[in-house]
C-alpha cells in the first residue's frame, strides 16, 4: 500500500521497477533514473534530491522483499540493500568513491538546488536588465550525448526482456529536466516568468574536461561527421555529435564504450550565466540640413574624415537610453556628404543591439526625439517609433520604383535667359543611361542603369544660374545627370541645353515612401 502512494507521487509505474533498479546500481542519479523511466511531470524534478532518492529506493525495495515492513525514513540501510543486489561484475567494476552520476556528470545533482538558481540570478541581476520574462538555455557538453546514448542501450537490454516498448526519444532530455527542477527558482528571484519564448535569453552551460575525450572515438566511426568549423574550438560539437550516434551500430557502440558508462571523479563546471535580449528596431525619418556631414561615418585608409555622422547623431541618445551595445543602422537610400535632405525626410531604421531596456511608451519616445533633435542643428528627427524586425522590410520593399524630388543649383557656361529653360518643363519620362559614376566606381561593379526622369521645372537665377527641380525614379545619379560624367550618363542635361553645365548644391525634397507611419503631434 505505501508503494501506491509512492508511483503516485513519482507517477513510476510496475513496468519502470526493473528499469529503475538498473540505473541505481549503474550509480545514476535520481533525476536520471526518472528521466529513463520517461516521468514527463515537471514537478518530480522539482523536489529535493533526498526526497525522491527515498522514494526510488523504497519503490525498488518494496519488490525485493515485500513482507518487510518498509519506512521511508530510514536511507542507509535501504541503500546498501539496493547495493547488494548489484551483483554483475560490470557493475561493480564501474564503482568509484564519487557519487556523481555517471549520465548527466551532476548536472541534474548539484546545479538544481536554490543555490545555484540564486548563482544564476545574481549575475543575470549584475547586468541590471529591465524585462518582465526570461527564457533559459543550457548548453551541455557534447559528451552528455555519448553517455545518454551508453545508458540508453543499458536499458534497452532489461526492457526488451520485459517486452515492453521504449523509445529513446521517450526518454526526458536532461536540458529539459534541468530546466523543470530549477527554471521556477531563477523566475522566482528575479521576479520574471520563465516562458519558452522570450526576447531575453538567459544562458547557462556546463564544460567536463576528464571526459571530454568520450566523443572521439565517433570521429573513426563516422569521419564525414566531424568537419573543422569557424569559431568552434572543437570539432566534437554536440550537433555533430548526436549525428555521429545516429549513424553507429549497437554493436559497434558498445565495442568502443561502456554500457553503462564510468562513472568520473568530478562533476561538470557551470560557465559563467551570460544574458542576451532581442535587438529593438526604431524607425522614423531624418532630415539633413548640412553639407558637411556624412550619413554615416566617412572613414578613408583607416583615417576619418569629417567628425559625426547622421547616424551617430541619432545613435547616440537612442544607445545610452535603451542601454544597448551598439547598433545597425540602414535607410531607404542615401544622401551624398554635401546633399542636404528636406522635406519629410528620410525613412530609416536603427536595430539597437543587445538593449539592457526595451520597453518605451510614446511619451517617452517623443522625448528621446526632442533629444536628438535638440543635440545638433545638422539633423533633425520625426515619426520616431519602436517597429518591429520584419516592418523594416518595408522600407526597403519596391524602393527602385519609387520617386524622389531633387532640388538643385545649376551652373552653365554660356549665358542663358528665362526662356532658355522652358522647354524643360516640358520634357516627360526622359529615358536615361547611368554607367556607374566615376565616383563609386571603387565600391560599386561597373553596369550600365536605365532610369527615368518623370519631370523637370526650372526657376531662373541669373544669367548663369538656375534652380533645377527634379522628379526621378528612385536610384537615379542627379550629379551625373547634370554634368554627364564625361559622357558616361546619356543623355544628360549638358547634353539637352547644348552647353557645359554643373551642380553647385543638391537637396533631396522628397523620399516617397510611405514608411514608417506618420505619426501625429
Ligand atoms: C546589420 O544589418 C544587416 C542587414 O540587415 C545584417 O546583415 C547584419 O548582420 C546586421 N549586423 C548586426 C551586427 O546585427
Ligand atoms: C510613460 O512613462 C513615464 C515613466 O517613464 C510615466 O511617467 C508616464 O506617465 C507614461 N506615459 C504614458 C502615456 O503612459
Ligand atoms: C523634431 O524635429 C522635427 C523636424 O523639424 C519635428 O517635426 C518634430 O516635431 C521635432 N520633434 C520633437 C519632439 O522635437
Ligand atoms: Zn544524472
Amino acid at each position: 500500500m505505501l508503494y501506491v502512494i509512492l508511483l503516485s507521487m513519482l507517477s513510476l509505474k510496475e513496468k519502470d521497477r526493473p528499469v529503475v533498479r538498473k540505473l541505481l546500481c549503474a550509480g545514476c542519479c535520481v533525476r536520471c533514473v526518472l528521466r529513463f523511466c520517461c516521468v514527463g511531470i515537471s514537478s518530480a524534478y522539482r523536489r529535493s534530491y533526498q526526497d525522491i532518492h527515498k522514494e526510488l529506493l523504497a519503490f525498488v525495495i518494496e519488490e525485493n522483499s515485500p513482507s518487510d515492513d518498509v519506512k521511508t525514513d530510514e536511507p542507509p540501510n535501504k541503500r546498501i540493500r539496493v547495493e547488494e543486489d548489484c551483483v554483475t561484475p560490470a557493475e561493480t567494476e564501474t564503482e568509484t568513491d564519487s557519487d556523481i552520476c555517471p549520465v548527466c556528470l551532476g548536472v541534474l545533482q548539484d546545479f538544481c538546488d536554490s543555490t545555484f538558481a540564486k548563482q544564476v540570478s545574481d549575475a543575470v541581476k549584475k547586468q541590471q536588465y529591465e524585462f518582465d520574462s526570461l527564457v533559459l538555455t543550457v548548453s551541455l557538453p557534447a559528451q552528455l550525448s555519448v553517455r545518454e546514448h551508453s545508458c540508453w542501450l543499458h536499458v534497452k537490454k532489461e526492457v526488451r526482456e520485459k517486452s515492453m516498448c521504449l523509445g529513446k526519444d521517450d526518454v526526458i532530455q536532461v536540458k529539459d529536466a534541468f530546466k523543470w527542477a530549477v527554471q521556477g527558482k531563477i523566475g522566482q528571484e528575479l521576479g520574471a516568468a520563465v516562458l519558452a519564448n522570450s526576447p531575453c535569453e538567459v544562458s547557462v552551460g556546463f564544460v567536463h574536461p576528464e571526459t571530454e575525450e568520450d566523443c572521439h572515438f565517433l570521429a573513426n566511426t563516422c569521419p564525414g561527421c566531424f568537419k573543422p568549423t569557424k569559431n568552434k574550438a572543437s570539432i566534437f560539437t554536440r550537433m555533430a555529435v548526436v549525428k555521429a550516434l545516429e549513424k553507429i551500430s549497437d554493436e559497434k557502440f558498445s565495442k568502443h564504450y561502456p554500457c553503462p558508462p564510468k562513472k568520473p571523479n568530478t562533476g561538470c563546471t557551470a560557465l559563467d550565466t551570460t544574458c542576451l535580449h532581442t535587438s529593438v528596431f526604431i524607425a522614423g525619418r531624418y532630415n539633413k540640413f548640412s553639407r558637411e556631414l556624412p550619413q554615416t561615418p566617412w572613414v578613408i585608409d583607416g583615417e576619418r574624415r569629417m567628425d559625426g555622422s547622421v547616424e551617430e547623431l541619432i545613435a547616440a541618445p537612442l544607445l545610452s537610453s535603451f542601454r544597448a551595445d551598439g547598433f545597425n543602422f540602414s535607410s531607404s537610400g542615401r544622401e551624398d556628404v554635401d546633399v542636404r535632405t528636406l522635406g519629410n525626410g528620410r525613412p530609416f531604421a536603427l536595430e539597437l543591439l543587445n538593449p539592457h531596456r526595451s520597453k518605451f511608451n510614446r511619451t517617452e519616445i517623443k522625448q528621446l526625439q526632442e533629444t536628438i533633435n535638440q543635440s545638433s542643428d545638422k539633423i533633425s528627427v520625426r515619426y520616431l517609433q519602436i517597429v518591429t524586425r520584419e516592418a523594416t522590410s518595408r522600407m526597403k520593399e519596391g524602393e527602385e520604383e519609387k520617386t524622389k524630388t531633387y532640388s538643385a543649383l545649376i551652373w552653365t557656361q554660356k549665358a542663358i535667359e528665362d526662356t532658355d529653360l522652358e522647354f524643360l518643363g516640358n520634357i516627360k519620362d526622359l529615358k536615361i543611361a547611368q554607367k556607374t559614376p566615376l565616383r563609386v566606381l571603387h565600391r560599386r561593379p561597373l553596369a550600365v542603369r536605365q532610369r527615368l526622369i518623370h519631370s523637370m521645372s526650372a526657376v531662373y537665377l541669373d544669367t548663369h544660374h538656375f534652380t533645377l527641380k527634379l522628379c526621378t525614379q528612385a536610384g537615379t545619379y542627379i550629379k551625373e545627370f547634370v554634368h554627364g560624367d564625361f559622357g558616361r550618363t546619356k543623355p544628360n542635361l549638358c547634353d539637352l541645353m547644348k552647353t557645359e553645365a554643373d551642380i553647385l548644391e543638391l537637396d533631396v525634397e522628397s523620399v516617397d515612401i510611405d514608411w514608417p507611419p506618420a505619426i501625429p503631434d
